[in-house]
């Protein structure tokens, strides 16, 4: 008897093909996120899910799955949508995509650091909006990045690609991590390791690039914020709620820092009213690993996840069973 996998929201037809290959697949076809009723339904009695950063795995779901169930794909790198606990005690592995959006994201976090510096979106919205405007000595300057520092909260893969990017830009490196990078990684990136309050305090771009957690909530608030330059800006491309983003929006109003480009929101896909209105706020809904490439590659790394595992093997990208 074949394998039945669940596919929790729209993959690339490359990684459905090779999926149907090997197993029964139910997969949610359209680009809406499904109702949490309708994964219920479509999980009841498979072996496999694969979970996108919108799909909630957690006891509810895993009782609708039942006891077959022996993996948890997830086709994001970020895997705070999974209760991994939970998923270790019915022994479900759990697996990721790590690696395969490493350049995409930092490209997108990049992206940001130019946009938020130079007054992108402001200059968009300018010409957009058809207002009258005229080349001039003063008109609309924004930052130099060469020789500014960017500091770099969470010093992964993407972190590590983030910096090699801004160095290319003629940026300096700080950084700030659970534990220090190796001496090899931090001579190629010509990367400081600082505490975080130094990091927030000399910093003249500071990136947030750490995994979240029960750890990492808020872990940007109006106290930390309150630490950075006034010239400074935040970009993060990690995930929303590591950033308190009312205080955010007040450091914005009230000029405690300089501006802030954002790829992720703390009630994704609601963003704070607040951050719309201010200019100095570059705003992009969650595009870091968004590109044909990448989700294909996402989608084929999960896929290969599920059939390592369903196929007695092991799987290539888990993520550590908690103790
Ligand atoms: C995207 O946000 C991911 O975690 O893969």
């Amino acid at each position: 008897m074949k394998p039945k996998i669940a596919v929790c929201g729209r993959i690339p037809a490359p990684a459905l093909v090779a999926l149907r290959e090997f197993a029964d697949v139910w997969a949610w076809e359209t680009d809406e996120v499904p109702s949490v009723e309708a994964v219920h339904e479509g999980v009841r009695g498979v072996d496999a899910i694969l979970s996108l950063l919108t799909t909630k795995v957690d006891d509810a779901l895993l009782d609708a799955a039942g006891p077959s169930l022996k993996v948890v794909s997830n086709v994001a790198v970020g895997f705070n949508n999974i209760d991994v606990p939970a998923c270790a005690r019915r022994g479900v592995v759990v697996t990721n995509t790590p690696g395969v959006l490493t350049d995409a994201t930092a490209d997108i976090a990049m992206a940001l650091v130019l946009m938020v510096t130079r007054r992108l979106g402001e200059g968009e919205r300018v010409i957009r909006s058809q207002e009258p405007w005229q080349w001039g000595m003063f008109y609309m300057l924004g930052s130099s990045i060469q020789h500014q520092q960017l500091g770099i909260i969470g010093m992964g893969d993407i972190g590590q690609a983030m910096a090699r990017r801004a160095k290319a830009f003629g940026m300096t490196i700080a950084y700030s991590n659970r534990n220090r990078v190796s001496t090899e990684i931090e001579a190629e990136l010509g990367a400081t390791y600082l505490s975080m309050d130094e990091l927030l305090a000399t910093s003249d771009v500071v990136s947030v690039n750490c995994p979240y957690s029960s750890a990492t909530h808020h872990l940007i608030d109006a106290v930390q914020l309150a630490k950075m330059k006034k010239s400074a800006y935040l970009v993060n491309t990690a995930r929303g709620p590591i950033v308190h983003e009312a205080a955010l929006v007040d450091a914005l109003q009230s000029g405690v820092i300089a501006g802030a480009g954002l790829d992720v929101f703390e009630e994704e896909p609601k963003v704070h009213p607040g951050l719309l209105a201010c200019e100095n706020a570059v705003l992009i809904p969650h595009l870091g690993s968004a590109t044909v490439e990448t989700r294909t590659a996402m989608a084929m790394l999960a896929a290969k996840n599920t059939i390592a595992v369903l196929s007695g093997g092991a799987p290539l990208t888990p993520i550590p069973v908690p103790k």
